[in-house]
């Protein structure tokens, strides 16, 4: 077993990683927030098979056990959701202290542990994620929230898990295709900390696709102490925690306008790196060798590495509507090298339009 304590200034939790670890989810819980009562939310794909899982093991801890089920899927983490599962907590009149436990992906982490940060001002919540992208980013770091018509991602909070139970083991079922998502946001944690981590990623590809237990934990591992290092370094994202965003300023662009669905998140950020690094290299910034390198881990690994775009001009203005528009500038994570990145926001249209073309199909 594996745990990596994330301190922040007011709060420390452990990040627990271990394959089996869902069966002492129980255990676990109760050594941070024990009660008598708990919520378990699940993603509706997983509840039949992990949710019943986890229900067991907290049931076996001594929890009595009010069970949620979320619709799967990006178009349900909206404020209708987080209703129905204040509906839940009140009906069944959850107090204060008793945890509430989010099962599945980042769509269900982001949402549950929205509806834990607001329902009677906030309550214990539990991180249980069971996809890659999921256990590598999303769970760690306490940012929640849900999308609005308006945007992504526009509403929500910091509330910060009191543990995050890792366990590998549960990626056996996850399709291959969002499992190579969250290899791109491991590529992206290389990108911006640890260079000999895209090395590990594209020489273990092929057991990592197939989900060999000992490899994925390590990976696991490995890239939960980056997320923990840039989250412990700024909490609240005023400096490098905007690193993270490394490749996301052109991945939201292609998000919205080629559609979501289309692409999956992990895809566009894989294509957002290279266009990134594209861009970093024609300003000067880095080596011609980062983007080459960064393409070849990302092809190596089944991710696209061109795509049917729209205009510039279309991109453009998607890009300018983005969160990360900080006093009208646009502002991308850039490598110097790879392991190394830094934030600019003096980039002239034109550069941007280049590095579009980069990955262009
Ligand atoms: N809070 C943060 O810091 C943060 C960081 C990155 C991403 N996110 C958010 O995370 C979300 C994306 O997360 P995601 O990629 O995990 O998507 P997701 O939660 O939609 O899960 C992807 C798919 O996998 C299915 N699934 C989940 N676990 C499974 C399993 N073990 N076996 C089989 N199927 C399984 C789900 O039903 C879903 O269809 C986005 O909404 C994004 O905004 C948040
Ligand atoms: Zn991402």
């Amino acid at each position: 077993m594996a745990s990596i304590a994330i301190e922040l200034p007011h709060h420390r939790y452990d990040v627990v990683i271990e394959a089996g670890g869902l069966e002492r989810l129980g255990e676990t819980v109760r050594a941070v927030a024990p009660h008598r009562e708990c919520a378990l939310f699940s993603d509706g794909a997983i509840a039949d098979s992990l949710g019943v899982r986890a229900r067991d093991a907290l049931e076996r801890a001594g929890y009595r056990v009010a069970l949620g089920r979320l619709e799967p899927g990006e178009e349900h983490k909206t404020l209708e959701t987080v209703r129905d599962l204040y509906d839940l907590l009140l009906g069944t009149r959850l107090e204060r202290r008793a945890p509430v436990i989010a099962l599945g992906g980042g769509v269900t982490g982001d949402t549950v542990g929205f509806a834990a940060a607001t329902y009677l001002r906030g309550v214990p919540f539990v991180q249980c994620p069971t996809t890659l992208l999921a256990m590598v980013d999303s769970s760690v770091g306490g940012k929640v929230g849900v999308n609005v018509p308006q945007g992504k991602n526009l509403v929500g909070a910091f509330h910060q898990p009191v543990v995050v139970v890792i366990d590998p083991l549960v990626l056996g079922t996850l399709p291959v295709r969002e499992l190579r998502c969250g290899l791109a946001e491991c590529i992206k944690h290389a990108a911006i900390r640890d260079a000999s981590l895209l090395d590990l990623i594209e020489r273990d590809r092929a057991p990592l696709l197939s989900c060999v237990p000992d490899v994925l934990t390590e990976l696991v591992r490995r890239n939960v102490a980056i997320k923990a290092a840039v989250v412990m370094a700024d909490e609240r994202e005023s400096g490098v925690r905007a690193h993270l965003n490394f490749g996301h300023t052109f991945a939201h662009a292609i998000e919205t306008t080629v559609g979501y669905g289309e692409l999956l998140h992990g895809e566009a950020v894989a294509l957002g790196m290279i266009a990134a690094s594209a861009l970093a290299r024609r300003l000067g910034m880095c080596g011609g060798e980062v983007p080459v390198r960064l393409r070849e881990v990302i092809a190596a690994v089944g991710l696209p590495t061109s795509a049917e775009l729209p205009s510039d001009e279309r991109l453009l203005a998607a890009m300018s509507l983005d969160k990360k528009v900080a006093g009208g500038r646009l502002r991308f994570v850039l490598p110097e090298r790879l392991g190394s990145v830094v934030v600019r926001d003096d980039v002239a249209a034109g550069d941007v339009s280049a590095a579009w073309s980069e990955i262009r199909a």
